[in-house]
């Protein structure tokens, strides 16, 4: 396959059979019911890989033991051998032998709160208003370009996107709207509305703390205009002016277990009930935001991704959520917008596309003016704050924005504060402008590999080594897929890395060495006949896989899971994404360890925009730092590779 014909395409739905022969639903069916299911890679093929990826993060003693457990794992008839019948058996009865599972472990089994540690923001570009009505305006047209999406969606008409050539599995689109969590003692739900038999006809929006039911169609079915909208939002601005109200919706931003206590201590009451029950049911969220305080340019951004991704704290905007929505609109009053999404129900694409879409729509001038028909008072949704429920949010507020205690005060020495979620997270934004997708791909390499690379160089430059890092690889080629793991440390990247800064190496070795390590990882992603994580062949969701097999079959856990190697893989220093955007925008989320990065990119076809998370309790890590580097292997990389033409392939 030619690189060329990698890019995301789309093609109408209705390419499968002329549209008037199928009923809409049945071609979504007939399209979804033709992808293939995902496979079950060969034992053998993952295991040889996952020996493999060690080898640039683990000790040569290390490998060698793991090599011994790796071999005793696959003996003939051996633990292995079963526990990979028993995956096959499962595929055989299923849609997806990994969708289920991947949704339960990565997402609703996760007791961290969604806050920072797993739900995705994003920033739009800024707007030009200024002041409330600039605002309402803006928010209206959001809200109409979302139900134009949304149009899309009920009649099943979005066209079918393509990635290396093959359809993808546009269920996520499905999953997007009218959806919530529900947390739950031990496992969280997400429960979707858009096809109950009502499905739901409002949105929320919360503005002060306070929520609102808005109906967003007419009751023949028709949406409201953006001009019938922006009434409607400027009658909940006015009856929301209080400023002192419980922020209830700070309870939704805890650990997920203590979440669920106080979601059954609130929804006993029943008017509380109906509240949080119109929000879950909601298509989506706009939350009308107090501007931040204010900060010079150069911070403006990252307190930016801050408000998006928490709200910056309990005495500003994080009470103005409900994070357990799966997509909730962030407008401010000062012209920043974005979104925080919950990451269960879906990955990032399904969410750009629709960003793009909707920033698309927003841009259109407005030709005529809707007749203002009367609509009824948006219903305010009340809640009855018990001293049991304000405690809740109490400890809430304490947990996201307020510091705490590093262990007991009665230690003979009192303990530095540990940081609060909000203060532990560093984030900046990295607006690369010197190039984009355009120069690797003049050089006939994979601007995604490249840039992996960059960050593979970046990250040694710092520590000196190379750690297990994570890239999403998309699944939708696969019925209701969603992603693998293409691993960007290899022995390729890493003999790369220690070339570059070494003076005995010549320019033109290092030219050599940079090409093969960017091959290696597009071999990982796609490439024949190597390991193909977008075709499912990739190592990491099918050891998860054996791994839940033995906990079900009731088998004791297999030493290739408890041994040193498994756990050094599994802590991702580097958790990296590509979420491409026709938007000039970036999204951004957490490291998944206390001692990593989180990086997020969108490779646009002159520059690049990333996002750079660490935790500030980590003496070791710093967002800024690792930008900064990336930057300088970015710009280090094009130069060697411009100092020596005569080396392209
Ligand atoms: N020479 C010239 N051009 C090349 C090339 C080469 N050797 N290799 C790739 N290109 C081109 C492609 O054709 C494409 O062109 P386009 O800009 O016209 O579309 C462009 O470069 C981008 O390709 P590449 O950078 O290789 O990335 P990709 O689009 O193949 O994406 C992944 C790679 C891994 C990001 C993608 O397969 C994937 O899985 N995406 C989903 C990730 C996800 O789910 N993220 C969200 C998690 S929440």
């Amino acid at each position: 396959m030619e690189d060329g014909q990698q890019k995301e395409k789309v093609k109408p739905l209705g390419f499968l059979k002329p549209s008037s022969m199928m009923t809409v639903s049945s071609r979504f069916k007939t399209h979804q019911d033709s992808l293939p299911r995902l496979p079950v890679p060969p034992l053998q093929q993952t295991l040889d890989h996952y020996l493999k990826a060690l080898q640039p993060i683990v000790s040569e003693e290390e490998w060698a033991q793991t090599k011994q457990l790796v071999e005793e794992f696959q003996t003939a008839g051996g633990v292995g051998e079963r526990l990979q019948k028993g995956l096959e058996r499962r595929a055989r009865k299923m849609e997806n032998w990994l969708s289920d599972w991947w949704l339960k472990t990565a997402y609703l089994q996760y007791r961290q709160p969604v806050v920072i540690y797993s739900s995705p923001g994003l920033v739009l570009p800024r707007q030009d208003f200024v002041d409330r009505q600039g605002q309402l305006r803006f928010a209206a047209k959001l809200i109409e370009g979302v139900l134009d999406f949304k149009a899309r969606i009920d009649h099943e008409t979005l066209p079918v996107e393509y990635l290396g050539g093959k359809p993808l599995c546009m269920n996520q689109y499905y999953q997007i709207l009218s959806s919530c969590r529900v947390p739950g003692p031990k496992q969280d739900s997400v429960t979707n509305f858009s096809k109950t038999k009502k499905p739901p006809m409002h949105i929320t929006v919360v503005h002060n703390y306070q929520f609102f039911e808005l109906d967003v169609y007419h009751s023949d079915g028709t949406p409201l205009t953006s001009d019938q909208i922006f009434t409607q939002l400027e009658k909940i601005w006015n009856s929301s002016l209080q400023t002192n109200k419980e922020p209830v919706g700070i309870l939704t931003s805890n650990h997920r277990n203590s979440w669920a206590k106080a979601y059954s201590t609130l929804i006993k009451d029943k008017v509380n009930r109906e509240s949080v029950h119109s929000i879950q049911k909601s298509i989506f969220t706009v939350c009308l935001d107090a501007p931040m305080p204010w900060v010079s340019e150069d911070v403006r951004r990252s307190q930016v991704a801050g408000q998006m991704l928490h709200g910056g704290g309990s005495k500003l905007n994080s009470g103005n959520r409900w994070f357990d929505k799966t997509l909730q609109f962030i407008v401010a009053e000062d012209g920043s917008c974005g979104l925080v999404y919950e990451h269960a129900a879906a990955e990032g694409p399904p969410i750009i596309t629709l960003v793009d879409h909707v920033i698309e729509f927003t841009k259109k001038p407005e030709l005529v003016r809707s007749p203002m028909v009367p609509l009824p008072m948006p219903k305010k949704l009340r809640f009855n704050i018990t001293p049991e429920i304000k405690s809740d949010i109490e400890k809430a507020k304490q947990n996201l924005s307020m510091a705490g205690r590093g262990c007991p005060v009665s230690a003979p020495h009192p303990p530095p504060p540990t940081p609060s979620m909000i203060q532990d997270l560093d984030i900046t934004m990295l607006m690369f402008h010197h190039f984009g997708k355009d120069f690797p791909k003049s050089e006939k390499l994979s601007p995604d590999s490249f840039i992996q690379m960059a960050l593979q160089l970046a990250y040694y430059r710092i520590y000196g080594q190379a750690c297990a890092t994570y890239e999403s690889a998309s699944l939708r080629m696969f019925h209701l897929g969603r992603t693998d793991t293409i691993r960007s440390a290899s022995m390729d990247s890493l003999t790369f890395v220690k070339a570059m800064d070494n003076p005995d190496v010549t320019e033109h070795q290092k030219v050599g060495l940079l090409r093969k390590a960017v091959q290696a990882h597009r071999a990982y992603t796609e490439q024949l006949p190597f390991l193909q994580a977008i075709r499912g062949e990739a190592f990491d969701r099918h050891l998860l896989g054996l791994k839940l097999q033995a906990i079900e079959d009731l088998v004791s856990m297999p030493d290739i899971f408890m041994d040193t190697s498994y756990a050094i893989a599994m802590h991702f220093n580097l958790s990296t994404s590509q979420v491409p955007a026709k938007t000039d925008c970036v999204m951004f989320f957490g490291p998944v360890v206390p001692d990593g990065y989180g990086v997020c990119y969108n490779p646009m076809e002159a520059h690049i925009n990333f996002s750079v998370s660490a935790y500030n309790s980590c003496a070791e890590t710093n967002a800024v730092r690792l930008a900064h580097y990336l930057e300088k292997a970015l710009l280090d990389m094009r130069a060697l590779l411009q100092s020596h033409p005569q080396a392209k392939l």
